[in-house]
């Protein structure tokens, strides 16, 4: 996925360079390899190298995307990962900060919000420089399946999903969706609205079932639309999991929220009004990661 990231980066055609780092030997340079030899035919000018383990290689990079670490296989959850993941996320994020200590992280490996948490207690970063990126995924899930449902065009759809990127984590805020301004509730019924919030919580699990593996498009293209918010100080709003101090009633966890990204990473958590029930379940969500996060070791 960290590939495919790279090319919806290189695409976009909007970064001087871009570096891959793997522990394979020479992995990430053939990942590199190959995808600046479609530079000529897709028409970008980034740069792309890949190297094995050389951290030196990604030096002063202004922002860094970790998404190192082993995916689900079918049948597993998110948080069955942790044991492995959480000593990978930890290696990594300090030697990527040693070498750029300026740098705003992306956190991707999976149980993603206690990742997020782990780089937040470990790397020394401030926390407007620490996003982990689970939402923009949901988010795109979330209206790919309401446009499937509606029987309308992907771009006539805004939704989006918050709280922790699990399956019975996630809140898509149907209340709140819309096509083209219009409440998505006046086009489909409560029953296939509430299908379509469930299609999403599993929209991962159902794509490890089919592919034997974790996705990596959507993962990929959410990755590349947040560092190309940042990197083109955007001012974009996505849901991203970020640390919280009080927001939404919640300290010292990392989940996701609507912010606003920029060039200095978070600029801003967005505090909407949810209702009861949202608010139940945004709780219930942070109380799963909190269970999660108290497995760590650092
Ligand atoms: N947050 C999200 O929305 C989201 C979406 C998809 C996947 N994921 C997660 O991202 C992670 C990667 O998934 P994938 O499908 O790309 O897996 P993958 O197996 O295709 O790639 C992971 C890569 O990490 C490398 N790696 C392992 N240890 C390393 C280390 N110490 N240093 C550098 N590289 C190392 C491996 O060699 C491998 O090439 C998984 O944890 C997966 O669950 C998260």
């Amino acid at each position: 996925m960290g590939a495919s990231c790279a090319e919806y980066i290189a695409i976009k055609d909007f970064a001087s360079e871009v570096v891959l780092l793997d522990i394979k030997e020479g992995f990430a340079k053939g990942k590199a390899m190959d995808l600046m030899q479609t530079a000529s035919l897709n028409g970008f000018d980034t740069r792309v190298t890949g190297v094995t383990n050389d951290y030196a290689a990604t030096a002063d990079s202004d922002v860094c995307v970790i998404t190192s670490g082993i995916p689900r296989k079918p049948g597993m959850t998110r948080q069955e990962l942790i044991g492995i993941n959480a000593g990978i996320v930890k290696e990594v994020s300090e030697s990527l900060v040693k070498h750029s200590p300026n740098t705003i992280i992306i956190v991707v490996s999976n149980p993603m919000d206690t990742m997020a948490y782990l780089v937040h207690k470990t790397s020394g970063l401030p926390k407007n420089k620490i996003i982990g990126m689970g939402g923009a995924l949901d988010s795109a899930r979330f209206k790919y399946r309401l446009a499937e449902a509606l029987g309308a065009p992907i771009s006539d759809i805004d939704g989006m999903v918050i709280g922790g990127h699990s399956d019975k984590g996630m809140v898509p805020l149907t209340r709140l969706a819309t096509r083209n301004s219009v409440p998505v509730s006046e086009f489909i019924s409560e029953e296939r609205l509430n299908q379509v919030k469930e299609d999403t919580k599993v929209g991962g699990a159902t794509l490890t079932k089919l592919l034997g593996t974790s996705a990596w498009y959507a993962p990929g293209a959410a990755v590349s639309a947040l560092v190309q918010a940042i990197a083109c100080d955007q001012k974009k709003m996505f849901p991203c999991s970020v640390m919280l101090d009080g927001e939404y009633g919640l300290k010292d966890i990392s989940i996701g929220v609507p912010v606003i990204l920029g060039k200095d990473g978070i600029e801003k958590i967005v505090e909407i009004d949810l209702n009861d029930a949202e608010m139940e379940h945004m709780k219930t969500s942070a109380e799963a990661v909190r269970k999660t996060n108290g497995l760590l070791e650092y």
